[in-house]
Parts: structure tokens; C-alpha cells; sequence
């Protein structure tokens, strides 16, 4: 029989640890919900005691996500193992997975414990998170720099409270794939127990991926991954990479399945970076806009005679099967809806009204709009439904190549309308500033990334800007036909979230967040 390779998702909590990643609750519910229809086995949904945000998009993802067991982070204090449950209690199923540094380096600079203090840490929270639940996972942070013997004293102490996954870290992306590889063989041997051993590699030194498979083939049976390999620093390991390299190479990992829906690879993807606000490179592997294009004659001469000749995969097993046009300006609000749920979008009340609304003044200024478009006009709306400060009216500009860059913008706030006129070095820049005036929001403009969701000179722009005020950095994306009237729009949509930090934080009294 073959033997389950479990994909443990952590985008959700490593995978937005990268740098000016901030998701709101329905941000976070609306990937969760795409990896469950993708088929993970497990959402690692964040670190609830982390900070009140963190701990209601937990709450809310074990509530309604449905099919994959749902994850909590938690350090060994039983109050954060408590907290944990405590937001993955509704779950369908849930783990609790308990972590704590074992590397000499992070015992004396960050724990200020001695070994046996961690010892006794481990077995105190993993013996905790057992009375909440049968599903207890535990990984020694930098395990990959932390002295071997030391190592296994730890796992067997997580072992004998009741774990029943460890998974070795490799926190800071120094593993080698025949070195962690012989780590996972060794831990398997030597600890004692019924257990699943799993991995969590870094791409520090762009390795995350080939030390993960270097693990299943010593035996783990977990992999801990992240769409389109996000996470702190250079990242994780990439899960479409790692389910992929299972799939096609399977010769290499004979009995071993992988439950994942790979057509949904590339949709996930796509989603994941909108809302992260981080784009896909072109060339990624498997997920990336160039993953099936071929430049050269003698390359696209052989697959168009035979597809097999340069290409491993099959575009659409991955999903990537290209822009078909799906809806025109004289769809209606039946034909939208149903083509979202054909899709898999399943969008209603407010998000609905909000998401046809704007297809329908997109579709006026364009003939015809194809999935990736709808995907992204979805994206935008599902928090343009919520009450939002400012709401974008109109945006008038004037420039080129001899006249001054002037911008007009309109905002509404609470039913009044305001609106300002500026001058910048561009027509976007104008924009951008008139919007500062007219909002009050003044923040520094990080970065701003604009690409076209499909090819073709009438494409929908998709602008996503990072935006930093006051310490609090957001992410901020807008479509639109036209790029300046997109990056207005990115723009606002930053502002509103700064808007909504702000308000958190104040209502919160301003908790410091924990991350591990
Ligand atoms: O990289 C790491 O060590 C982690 C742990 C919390 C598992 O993310
Ligand atoms: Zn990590």
C-alpha cells in the first residue's frame, strides 16, 4: 500500500513572516479555503498567541475551512498551548505544534535556559498540548545547529510527553541535502516511538526544496512548505516544487503518494501572491508566468511535434493552461456568479456586490475578460466588501512629456466627499500624493510592482505597492485598464489598511507582537 506523503502547509504563519506581509482575517480565510480545495493535509493557520489578529484568523479558519487539519503554533508555555486550542478548538481536527530552540546559540542568546531547562520545557508543553488533543507535533528550532546528542535527548523527551510528529527545522537554511538527508535517517534510528518525522527547510542557501526531498527519501513523511515558497528571510521550501518533484519523479520516491490537486497549483498561487503583495518570479519553477514558455525555434519546433521533448510537465496538470476569455461587458450577474463557482470562487453577500460591481465597469472599458481577470477583480474586492475609511470615486490626470504631472483625486469618507490636486514627478506619483492629501495618510512608498494579469495591450493592470507609516508596513493591490487609475487605486487600498491597523492597534492597547 502506498504511503501518504503529508503536505503541511505553514504559508499562513511562516509564509507570511516574510517581510511586509500583513493579511487580514478574510485575506487568511480566503487562502485557507483555496488550500483545502488544493488539498493539503494540514494549514499551519498561525501562532495564535502571537497577537489578537493572529489568534481570530486561527479562530476563524477552524471554524469553517473544512478537509484539512487545522495548525496552531505555540511555544511550550502551557498559557500559549492553552491560547492555541483555544482558537483551533471548532476545528474539524486539530494539532498543536509546540516548538522551542535547542541550538547552543538561541539557548544562551535568546532563551536564557540551560538544556536541561529545555528538556524540561519540551515535556512540560508537549504533555500540555496532549490533554487538548491526540495530534501534537514538535520541532526543535535550529535543529540543524544543534549538537546531535543534545538533539535526540530532546525529541525522545517530546516523544515519551506524547508527540506524535517531529519535525526538524532547518531554521536558518544551513542544511545540505546529503547531510540533512543523513540527519533524518539518524533521528529515525536512534529516537525511540510511534511517530511521523517531517521537514521545515529554509532557502537560505536556495536548497529548501532539495533538503526536503532529501528527508522524505531518508524517511520523513511530512513536508512543511509554503505557496510559492514564502517565508522569512529567502523562505521555505516551495510546495508546488516539493509535490511536483514527488509526482514527476516518482521513481525516486516509489510508494509514496501525494494527495495534493496539482491543477490547482497555479490558481493558488496566483492568489497567494496578490494578496501577499509578493510577485511570482517569471522563471519559478512550475508556478512561474515563463514555467512552460519556450523562447528558441529548435525548442518550440519539438514541442509542437511532441510536447514531451522539452517539457517534464504538463501545463495543465499544474493549472497553468492559459487565459481563456470567459465574460463580456453583456454578462450578467448570474453568468458572473456562476462562472466565480465554476471556478471554485465562492463569493457572496457584500464581496459579491462589490466584485461585479467592478467587473462591470471593467468590462465596459474592455471586450473581454478571462479567468486570470476575474481572479484578480475578486482579489481586490474581498476587501474592498469591508467597510473600508476611504473609498475610491474618481481620479483625473494630466501629463507627458512637456506638461507638469498633475493628479485630481476624489475619496469618499463616511458620505462626504474630498478630494485634492497635486503635482509629481509622474502622473502615479501625482496620484499617489493627491491621495495623501485627500486622506491624511502620509507614508513612504516601499515598493511598487506592476505587471499585466494576461497578455495583450488592452490587459488589466495589477499594481501592488508596500506601503510604511509610522513603522506599520502594508501591502496595497488595484486592477484597472488603465496603470495610473490601478496604482491609485493600490494606493488607497494601502492607506485603508493603515486605516485598519491603526484602529487595531489602539483597540488593543498596542500588544507587541511575538514571532518565532
Ligand atoms: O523555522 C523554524 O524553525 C520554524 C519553527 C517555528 C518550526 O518556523
Ligand atoms: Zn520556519
Amino acid at each position: 500500500m502506498a504511503e501518504r506523503l503529508i503536505i503541511f502547509d505553514t504559508t499562513l504563519r511562516d509564509g507570511v513572516q516574510s517581510p511586509g506581509i500583513s493579511l487580514d482575517v478574510a485575506e487568511k480565510l480566503e487562502i485557507a479555503e483555496q488550500l483545502a480545495r488544493l488539498g493539503v493535509d494540514y494549514i499551519e493557520a498561525g501562532f495564535p498567541v502571537a497577537s489578537q489578529g493572529d489568534f481570530e484568523a486561527v479562530e476563524a479558519i477552524a471554524q469553517s475551512v473544512q478537509g484539512p487539519v487545522i495548525a496552531g503554533l505555540s511555544r511550550t508555555h502551557i498559557a500559549d498551548v492553552d491560547r492555541c486550542w483555544d482558537a483551533l478548538k471548532q476545528a474539524e481536527r486539530g494539532r498543536i505544534h509546540v516548538f522551542i530552540s535547542t541550538s547552543p546559540s538561541h539557548m544562551e542568546h535568546m532563551l536564557k535556559m540551560t538544556p536541561e531547562q529545555v528538556i524540561a520545557e519540551t515535556r512540560q508543553g508537549v504533555a500540555r498540548a496532549r490533554e487538548h488533543t491526540d495530534d501534537v507535533e514538535f520541532s526543535p528550532q535550529d535543529a540543524t545547529r544543534t549538537p546531535l546528542d543534545f538533539m535526540l535527548e530532546v525529541l525522545q523527551a517530546a516523544v515519551e510527553a506524547g508527540a506524535t510528529t517531529l519535525n526538524i527545522p532547518d531554521t536558518v537554511g544551513y542544511g545540505i541535502p546529503w547531510d540533512f538527508g543523513a540527519l533524518i535517517q539518524y533521528i529515525r534510528r536512534e529516537v525511540k516511538g510511534d511517530y511521523i518525522t517531517s521537514t521545515h527547510c529554509h532557502n537560505d542557501l536556495g536548497l529548501a526544496t532539495a533538503n526536503s526531498l532529501a528527508g522524505v527519501q531518508a524517511g520523513a513523511r511530512q513536508v512543511e512548505v509554503c505557496v510559492n515558497g514564502l517565508g522569512e528571510r529567502a523562505g521555505n521550501a516551495a510546495l508546488e516544487e516539493v509535490v511536483m518533484a514527488v509526482r514527476i519523479r516518482g521513481d525516486q520516491f516509489p510508494g509514496i503518494e501525494v494527495g495534493v490537486r496539482t491543477e490547482e497549483l497555479a490558481r493558488t498561487s496566483r492568489l497567494v501572491s496578490r494578496l501577499t503583495g509578493y510577485p511570482v518570479q517569471y522563471n519559478k519553477a512550475v508556478v512561474g508566468r515563463n514555467a512552460f514558455a519556450h523562447e528558441s525555434g529548435i525548442h518550440q519546433h519539438g514541442v509542437l511535434a511532441e510536447r514531451s521533448t522539452y517539457e517534464i510537465i504538463d501545463a495543465a496538470d499544474v493549472g497553468q493552461t492559459g487565459s481563456q476569455i470567459v465574460l463580456g461587458k453583456h454578462s450578467g450577474r448570474h453568468a458572473f456568479k456562476d462562472t466565480l463557482e465554476k471556478m471554485g470562487l465562492n463569493v457572496t453577500g457584500d464581496a459579491l456586490n462589490a466584485a461585479f460591481t467592478r467587473f462591470k465597469e471593467l468590462a465596459d472599458r474592455k471586450v473581454q475578460l478571462t479567468e486570470a481577470d476575474l481572479e484578480a477583480i475578486v482579489a481586490e474586492e474581498i476587501g474592498g466588501a469591508r467597510a473600508v475609511e476611504f473609498v475610491f470615486e474618481s481620479l483625473e490626470v494630466r501629463g507627458g512629456t512637456v506638461a507638469v504631472p498633475q493628479a485630481k483625486v476624489v475619496v469618499v469618507r463616511n458620505g462626504e466627499k474630498a478630494e485634492a490636486i497635486a503635482e509629481g514627478d509622474g502622473m502615479i506619483d501625482a496620484a499617489c500624493k493627491a491621495i495623501k492629501a485627500a486622506t491624511g495618510v502620509d507614508g513612504r512608498l516601499t515598493d511598487f510592482n506592476v505587471s499585466s494579469v494576461t497578455g495583450g495591450v488592452d490587459a488589466l493592470g495589477d499594481v501592488i505597492v508596500q506601503l510604511e507609516v509610522e513603522g506599520v508596513k502594508v501591502t496595497g493591490r488595484g486592477v484597472s485598464t488603465d496603470v495610473v487609475e490601478a496604482s491609485a487605486r493600490a494606493y488607497l487600498n494601502a492607506v485603508n489598511k493603515v486605516v485598519q491597523v491603526r484602529a487595531r492597534n489602539e483597540a488593543r492597547g498596542r500588544m507587541t507582537a511575538i514571532t518565532p
